[in-house]
């Protein structure tokens, strides 16, 4: 591990001196963008900061003071296993390919420059958060994510630059000059330009969105292209912060709101500047859809070629199948035909988008509970809960047709009328940016939110995360 190398890393840079040079070109382009749409207004600020030391678990366990723009990026990868095999597809059990297979050099590339959009999009979208943070702590964990993400798209650019030529150098520069909602140049996925300038928007996002990076890069961890599996690997000990953030910062308002209907006459949490659960649940309905979108179609042929070619598999492939060919299996997938939803059978290669649609939603339900039974804790009767997987979708077998929130077929008539129970209308978005004072004072917090159970690395709440 070279750590302190103008660009750190893992994979023996120096070795490979091309590489290096245009690595080193991308450099000062990357620290450009992050000064001009990297968190706005603090980057001179002291960060309490989580830094990789190494890729070995424990390597992660160093936290120090840092200026944002001084953060350690860089290229880690997971170290390569020996003789690693194609884990499923055609080509199940020959080498791992170790070069880009000819035949899917150009959706390989969509897929890495498709991911690595996303990364910063997202730091892009918190960019202004800072300004309102509910605490320190919670600043901290802003900056903790956005760092993080700018990481990750060290990551992607690695794999552009070292592995697709010059057609890899050139989406390398553009990943730099998209824009989160410009709509001249827009970022390549919809959930990535949409407005995330207030903390409740913050945490669903964190959610809901990074979980669905969360299992993009699981299965792009079983590749059978071993750069990309090793990339995606060490991406995801970081990616379980990021949802940590959202699922408990969700929490901690679901505690608060209900502290506060308790606390106030008629029960109603505004009453005492708190968001109320309707408010809450309508961003839950508004993220957990669009993130549903960005695992593409029902039907997909290109599933069942990147699966065939061994290149983007099944979430936990290896652990999880015995059968990692699966040729014959079917999914049934519902669909609309003559204004009715019915039930059709996809073979199962065609089908993965779904299946792994299914897994990500399973995994939401979880967090789901979680958040009811703080409710239940706080003695409050109401409960949270996921929309229809139909609901609210651009992409896919249900986005040219309306549906309610529970998945019923409706006219746009309808639609149109009963949208502001559902998703958050102006009012809500302009009350929730009403609350968002800045709290910056040690061990204080924002009226609307509940402190977190713990600091982070045991420290207490009233440490002083960020330096101001
Ligand atoms: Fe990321
Ligand atoms: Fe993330």
């Amino acid at each position: 591990m070279n750590l302190y190398a103008r660009i750190p890393n893992n994979v023996n840079l120096d070795k490979d001196p091309r590489l290096q040079r245009a690595l080193e070109r991308w450099l000062p382009n990357y620290l450009d963008w992050w000064r001009e749409m990297g968190p706005a207004g603090f980057q001179e600020k002291d960060v309490y900061l989580r830094t990789a030391i190494s890729v070995e678990p424990d390597g992660w366990a160093h936290y120090d003071y840092v200026k944002m723009p001084d953060y350690r990026w860089g290229i880690f990868l997971t170290p390569p296993a020996p003789e690693a095999k194609i884990g499923f597809g055609d080509n199940y059990g020959k080498p791992a390919y170790q070069e880009v297979p000819g035949e899917f050099r150009n959706p390989l590339r969509r897929i890495v420059v498709t991911q690595g959009d996303t990364e910063p999009a997202s730091v892009e979208q918190q960019q202004r958060l800072g300004h309102t943070c509910p605490s320190l702590y919670d600043l901290r964990n802003l900056f903790q994510v956005n760092v993080e993400e700018g990481r990750h798209l060290w990551a992607m650019v690695y794999l552009l630059h070292g592995y697709f030529g010059r057609d890899g150098r050139e989406e390398a520069e553009e990943l730099l000059q998209r824009r989160s909602g410009n709509p001249d140049k827009p970022r390549i996925l919809q959930a990535f330009n949409q407005p995330c300038d207030d903390w409740l928007n913050f945490y669903c996002f964190t959610m809901f969105t990074d979980r669905d990076g969360k299992y993009q890069l699981c299965a792009l961890a079983e590749s059978g292209f071993e750069p990309l599996q090793r990339t995606c690997k060490f991406m995801l000990t970081e990616e379980a912060y990021h949802m940590f953030v959202g699922e408990a910062g969700v929490g901690r308002v679901v505690r608060r709101s209900a502290q506060l209907m308790e606390e106030s006459k008629n029960g109603d949490a505004r009453e005492l500047g708190g968001i109320p659960l309707d408010i809450i649940q309508k961003h839950i309905n508004f993220w957990y859809t669009y993130s549903l979108d960005l695992f593409g179609g029902e039907i997909s042929s290109n599933s069942a070629d990147f699966f065939a070619a061994g290149l983007k598999g099944r979430y936990r492939e290896q652990e999880s199948f015995e059968d990692h060919i699966a040729a014959g299996g079917v999914l049934n997938i519902e669909i609309i035909e003559d204004h009715q939803v019915k039930s059709r059978e996809a073979p199962l290669r065609n089908a993965l988008n779904e299946v792994l649609r299914g897994e990500y939603a399973k995994d939401c339900e979880r967090g789901l509970a979680r958040w009811n039974k703080i409710l239940a804790e706080e003695g409050v009767a109401e409960r949270l809960y996921l929309p229809s997987r139909r609901f609210h979708r651009h992409v896919g077998e249900y986005a040219r047709h309306r549906f309610d929130i529970h998945g019923a077929l409706i006219s746009q008539e309808e639609f149109e009328r009963r949208i502001s129970e559902w998703l958050p209308t102006e009012q809500d978005r302009e009350y929730v940016r009403s609350l968002m004072t800045p709290v910056t004072e040690p061990g204080k917090i924002a009226n609307w939110i509940a402190p977190p159970a713990t600091g982070t690395n045991r420290q207490p709440f009233d440490f002083e995360y960020v330096r101001l």
